[in-house]
């Protein structure tokens, strides 16, 4: 479906910081191997609520077609990339609070002081995460092996 691809277009060159859309529109702005791992992330990661095909299901509004272009088109790309950084946010959070209601045990290093962005704190963080994997040692330990408790 023609606006389909354009949409997937716009979606894959957004997330991949292919954020110069050129004026001129028939030379493709990312390459195929962008595209492909654009898709795939996007089957992964968006497809659940926007569709397989961006038809949109529930809240999650369609990504393609007329009413997305109608919203989109005069708008700058940086302000859909904006959107979609928040998207990825809500559906990381949503994703981590699936997988934390469904562990047994879940690690939690104190790291609410470092921002997402201040990757020369990346020591910091391993070293956060390396003292809170010690201290659960113990509980992970009676959780595998519940009669040797936790004084191994
Ligand atoms: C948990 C469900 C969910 C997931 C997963 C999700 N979204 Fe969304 N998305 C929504 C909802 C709900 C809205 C509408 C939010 C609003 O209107 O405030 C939305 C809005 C959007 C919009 C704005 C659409 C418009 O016309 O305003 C874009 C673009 C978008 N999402 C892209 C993505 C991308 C790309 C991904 C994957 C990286 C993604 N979304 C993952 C639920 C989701």
């Amino acid at each position: 479906m023609q606006h389909s691809s354009i949409a997937s277009r716009l979606l894959v060159a957004t997330l991949f910081g292919a954020l110069t859309l050129s004026a001129q529109q028939s030379a493709g702005p990312f390459t195929v191997a962008q595209a492909n791992t654009g898709r795939d992330i996007y089957e992964r990661v968006c497809a659940g609520c926007h569709g397989v095909d961006f038809e949109g299901s529930g809240d999650a509004p369609s990504l393609a077609g007329g009413t997305f272009l109608l919203k989109w088109r005069a708008k700058m790309v940086s302000e859909l990339f904006g959107v979609i950084l928040q998207s990825m946010l809500v559906a990381q959070r949503t994703a981590s609070a699936k997988q934390i209601a469904a562990s047994d045990y879940v690690i939690t290093p104190k790291v609410s002081h470092i921002r997402w962005d201040q990757i020369r704190r990346a020591d910091e963080l391993i070293e956060a995460g390396y003292k809170a994997g010690n201290e659960s040692a113990p509980a992970i330990r009676a959780l595998i092996w519940p009669k040797s408790g936790t004084s191994g």
